[in-house]
């Protein structure tokens, strides 16, 4: 294989301006702000507006990524778009987004991989990458969760927020690492613990909302983000204490903190913001590394894990150093 290396040089992310709260659903549900809080970690989330979709949200965080790294739609080869909350059937949101942001040359099509979906996706462009199938693509995380919700559910409505996050990914000759090692899995077995029956092409009769088995899922979630870190640790040879930041998918304060706490990480080594947005699905990670790397909380050099849990079920995690500046000086 080639010295191309795959590298993030930009981030960018977008949420709806309607925030709801915890007691916007105790006005209505058997539930409450602590209780939310206590047990999920979540104060708020965003919620898209009537006339807002998946690709507004997506185009938003885009064009945003775009600027950061100093590149325009045109320069891209391919748009990956990871979604389990299309705008319609089809064709993909991908496409959409391709269209309003004028990305003439690019490819473009939706992955599903529900809460994975953003690590399945950089999976991909890093092999692409590498491979030298592409050299610029946007990968987007971005979801309209509110529109697949149960909202007379306690146990899921309060769980769930809209958002979009994205990334440019280039291939870079001088990056020393980049993306470095990932690895994503799936276990279909267990398709039925978090699941939308119904909107599909089978005749079920049941609605197009999502249903948890919530136990099961945190239970299992905990074990495979752990196994899941552990062996992208172990296939780069790296120990937690290198990791400078940990991105994981935010889907419950508590899965978070098991996991940093059998990493023997410190808070300001991980990236929590479930507080303001829940879990917004395969849009968690990339907008949580777009808060982290303008909040400075990412710097050139430094090694950043990212782990994710979802529906399928399917789980993946990513190593990469983030080298950002290197590769657009490198351009100049
Ligand atoms: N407010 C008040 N009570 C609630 C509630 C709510 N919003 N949601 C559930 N409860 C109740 C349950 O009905 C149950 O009551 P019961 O004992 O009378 O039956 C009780 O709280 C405890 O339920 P339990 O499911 O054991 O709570 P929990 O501590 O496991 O928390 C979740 C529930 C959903 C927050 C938690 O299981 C979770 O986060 N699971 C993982 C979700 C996830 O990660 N999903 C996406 C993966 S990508």
């Amino acid at each position: 294989m080639s010295g191309v290396r795959a590298v993030i040089t930009g981030t960018g992310s977008y949420a709806p301006s309607r925030v709801m709260t915890n007691d916007d659903f105790a006005a209505y549900l058997e539930t409450n702000d602590s209780w939310i809080r206590e047990r999920t970690g979540i104060r708020e989330r965003r919620i898209a507006a009537e006339e807002e979709s998946t690709s507004d949200l997506a185009v938003m965080a885009s064009t945003k990524a775009l600027a950061a790294a100093g590149l325009s739609p045109s320069d891209l080869d391919g748009i990956l778009l990871a979604t389990a909350t299309p705008d319609i059937l089809f064709p993909s949101t991908a496409c959409l987004v391709q269209a309003r942001l004028g990305a003439s040359r690019a490819f473009a099509f939706d992955l599903n991989a529900v809460c994975s979906g953003f690590v399945y996706g950089l999976t991909v462009a890093k092999s692409m990458v590498e491979s030298g199938a592409a050299s610029k693509l946007l990968v987007v995380g971005s979801e309209v969760m509110s529109r697949s919700l149960d909202w007379s559910d306690r146990g899921t409505a309060i769980l769930f927020g809209d958002g979009a996050g994205a990334v440019v990914v280039e291939a870079s000759s001088v990056a020393r690492r980049g993306l470095e090692t990932f690895r994503v899995r799936a276990d279909g077995r267990y398709w039925e613990m978090i699941h939308v029956p119904g909107g599909g092409a089978r005749k079920t009769g049941e609605p197009p909302t999502i249903r948890m088995k919530g136990g099961e899922t945190f239970k299992m979630a905990v074990r495979q983000l752990q196994e899941s870190v552990e062996e992208v640790l172990a296939a780069s040879g790296v120990s937690a204490s290198e990791i400078s930041l940990l991105v994981p998918h935010q889907a419950n304060i508590r899965i978070i903190e098991a996991l940093s706490a059998r990493l023997g990480l410190p808070a300001e080594k991980v990236m929590v913001n479930i507080d303001r947005y829940g879990n917004t699905s395969a849009a968690s990670i990339p907008v949580a590394l777009d808060e982290a790397v303008r909040a400075g909380r990412v710097r050139e050099g430094e090694r950043v894990l990212l782990t994710a849990f979802g529906a399928g079920v399917t789980w993946g995690s990513g190593l990469l150093t983030w080298e950002a500046d290197l590769q657009k000086r490198s351009r100049a």
